[in-house]
């Protein structure tokens, strides 16, 4: 058995410690706003948080964040209205929408290890997340934006 707390829920699953952490979000939570887009670590569409950390959950083990808190897009707000969610609305960020939870978590992360990030430190943290309908310049605005909006906080 593996403990997990996900989303503030503590989860005991039987599956094999080698499992990636996203087939057990999405294949057996049911969490599917976490995304599959490569699952070799390199588009950025599984991002999410463990132990705070952005993290591609399609390269990481499920034995891997034993006991860590792990969360998801279906957790980051209970009602969704994180600030980078706001701002995403405001923005109206998604295309597709297929790699704009990775997006969030990824900017959500972002946050709050740098609260008030220059363009700079915006592109270099979110470049690992791809978008195939080039929605950056947006994601860059709303970033922006919900930084300002937790400043206000
Ligand atoms: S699906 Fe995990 S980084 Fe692409
Ligand atoms: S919004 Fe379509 S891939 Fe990013």
């Amino acid at each position: 058995m593996i403990s997990l707390k996900v989303n503030g829920r503590d989860i005991s699953l039987d599956v094999d410690p080698d499992t990636p952490l996203l087939w057990v979000l999405r294949g057996v939570l049911d969490m599917t706003g976490t995304k599959f887009g490569c699952g070799i670590g390199m588009c950025g569409a599984c991002t999410v948080h463990v132990g705070g950390q952005a993290t591609r959950a399609c390269i990481t083990f499920v034995r891997d964040v034993e006991g860590a808190e792990v969360t998801t897009i279906e957790g980051l707000d209970p009602e969704g209205n994180h600030p980078v969610q706001e701002a995403w609305r405001d923005l109206r960020v998604p295309q597709c929408g297929y790699c704009q939870s990775g997006q969030i978590m990824q900017a959500a992360a972002l946050l709050k290890d740098i609260p008030a990030p220059s363009d700079d430190d915006i592109d270099a943290v979110m470049t690992g997340n791809l978008c195939r309908c080039m929605t950056y310049p947006r994601i860059r605005r709303a970033v922006r934006e919900a930084a300002n909006a937790m400043k206000g906080n």
